[in-house]
């Protein structure tokens, strides 16, 4: 007698699909992202990566990408600017069109998970030329970006075999983070004041994920609101990209329409699409979060039901027809645990439609053409 044996379903060990088995796999992945590069204890961020004062002569950021990882761009290049250092995160597939001027001083950071993706190569090659510093953060050793740019700072996620982006997405994030406040305390000559404590609550997040993994209602979620017509994710700050990086995983497995939108946009005209069949997943973040509840108040005065993905004790949670908990954390991070309660409910969401998860339609791992 020969057992079957099928080396796809061995890499998922556990789990149906890849994407899940990924998303579980974040606060491992994350932990190897972090690990060495922080010294909470001193408050120090121990990026050996970079010599100390590497970017004192930067004067402005630009980030190229595409997809999941320009919303990993679009994270880092807010926190860069609320670090008070000049940032745009640009669509790699649109550089060679609308490229702001560069020169010695700017630093071009290519995010790509693959370090394969030929808009985001295309982009990195014009900073290049055009001699720009240019930086890749990704997580392939050996990839063409890690050989092109200057330089190259490794986000050691592991090998993500879902087409779906999951636990590079948390990795990209955090290693731009971090980056930035390198960047920012290299510009000022000395760290933000409350380092001490940010580099505490990353330290803690692994755990603050594996507390959302063992213990979220999204696959509830995904069943209650299964019939609905289309979904909207709303966020401000950093709630913003991961609003659209909500949306982005959602239409990717799903096949189902779904948007993301800044919260304060939603009475711009998307007001206009609201009805009791959209659901609003409202991502709070701790940026001006009574804005964002009064954003999503107006969804529900139209009937739209409204899932808050907010701490226990956010005032969102009363407001709200559901809730999706996570950990009250530092504004900089607390948008990666919302990141991972959207990405369980997209998972559940397909699944319950019987999609194949991880080769959705029409889609590539890796996109090598332009
Ligand atoms: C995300 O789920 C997608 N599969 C896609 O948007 C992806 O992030 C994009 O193609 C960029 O890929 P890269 O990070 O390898 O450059």
């Amino acid at each position: 007698e020969t057992v079957e044996w099928d080396p796809e379903q061995a890499g998922k060990g556990e789990y149906d699909h890849f994407m899940l088995k990924e998303i579980n796999e974040q606060p491992t992945s994350l932990a190897q992202a972090i690990e060495g590069r922080i010294d909470p204890a001193n408050g120090r961020i121990a990026l050996s990566d970079f010599e100390p004062g590497t970017f004192e002569g930067i004067d402005s950021v630009q980030f190229v990408a595409c997809g999941t990882s320009y919303h990993a761009a679009l994270y880092g290049s807010l926190t860069l600017n609320q670090a008070g250092v000049r940032s745009s995160a640009l669509l790699a597939n649109e550089y060679s069109v609308s490229a702001p001027p560069v020169d010695d001083e700017t630093l071009v950071i290519a995010v790509t998970q693959s370090g394969e993706t030929a808009d985001t190569l295309n982009a990195l090659r014009q900073a290049n030329a055009e001699g720009a510093q240019t930086l890749t953060v990704t997580n392939v050793v050996g990839s063409t970006a890690a050989r092109e740019a200057d330089d190259a700072l490794f986000i050691r996620a592991g090998p993500e075999i879902g087409v779906a982006a999951t636990k590079t997405f948390s990795s990209q994030a955090v290693m731009l983070t971090l980056l930035g406040q390198r960047i920012a305390s290299d510009q000022r000559g000395e760290p933000r004041a409350d380092t001490e404590s940010l580099l505490a609550e990353l330290a803690s997040m692994p755990g603050a994920i594996a507390d959302v993994l063992d213990d979220s209602d999204a696959a509830a979620i995904a069943r209650r609101y299964a019939d609905s017509q289309a979904y909207f994710f709303i966020g401000r700050g950093l709630g913003f990209p991961v609003a659209l990086e909500g949306a982005l995983k959602f239409k990717e497995i799903t096949y189902e329409h779904a948007e993301g939108f800044a919260s304060g946009e939603l009475k711009h005209g998307p007001l206009a699409l609201v009805t009791p069949e959209t659901p609003v997943f409202a991502i709070f973040t701790g940026e001006e979060d009574e804005k964002t509840l009064k954003n999503a108040e107006e969804a529900q005065t139209r009937g739209a039901p409204v899932i808050a993905v907010c701490p226990d004790d956010h005032p969102a949670v009363e407001a709200a027809d559901d809730h999706l908990e996570i950990a009250d954390t530092d504004q900089d991070l607390a948008g990666l645990l919302a990141n991972v309660q959207l990405q369980l409910v997209s998972y559940y969401a397909a699944d319950l439609l019987d999609r194949p998860i991880d080769k959705p339609r029409n889609l590539a791992k890796s996109v090598t053409v332009e």
